[in-house]
């Protein structure tokens, strides 16, 4: 399956085998494609049931083992050692979602104030591990952020 150059840069940021929690994940590209091709355990979380549904559709299409849920945000979602993605929403929708005593790897891809969302990430004792500028007909910044003091 082809990714578009911003989704695939993400999944190259993701280790073979690891567990992932995409939130707004729309149609779930980004998950088929890590199952798929670097056998990881993805949760496509959506708050719109039509994306879960076109999700879910999509990996049977592609016959793919994801599971799919419609969900706000983590609200309510157990988390242990997943990589959560966020992408392709704001900076102020992305500190929603992770308001809390958040402790997970993060991948965010904002397309909105990303200084706000580096400070944000300070703020929650992150820091930021890998930051990638993707141009694909737009620019995209793609930050991979870790808790703690940087190594
Ligand atoms: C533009 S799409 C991005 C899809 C994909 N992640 C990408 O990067 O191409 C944004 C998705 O986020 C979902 N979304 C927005 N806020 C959300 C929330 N609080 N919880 C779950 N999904 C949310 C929307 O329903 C929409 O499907």
């Amino acid at each position: 399956m082809k990714l578009s150059k911003r989704l695939k840069a993400i999944c190259d940021l993701i280790p073979k085998n690891s567990n992932v929690v995409d939130v707004g994940a729309d149609h779930a590209f980004l998950d088929i494609y890590l199952n798929k091709y670097k056998n990881c355990n993805c949760l496509a979380i959506d708050k719109s049931k039509y994306c879960t549904n076109t999700a879910i559709n999509n990996a049977q299409k592609f016959n793919a083992h994801i599971k799919a849920v419609t969900n706000d945000g983590l609200n309510n979602i157990k988390l242990n050692d997943e990589i959560i993605v966020i992408s392709g929403m704001g900076t102020k929708n992305i500190q929603k979602i992770l308001n809390f005593d958040i402790k997970n790897d993060l991948i965010l891809s904002s397309h909105t104030n990303i200084e706000d969302l580096k400070q944000f990430l300070k703020e929650k004792h992150y820091y930021i591990d890998k930051e990638l500028i993707i141009s694909d007909g737009k620019t995209y910044n793609i930050i991979y952020a870790k808790k703690g003091g940087a190594s």
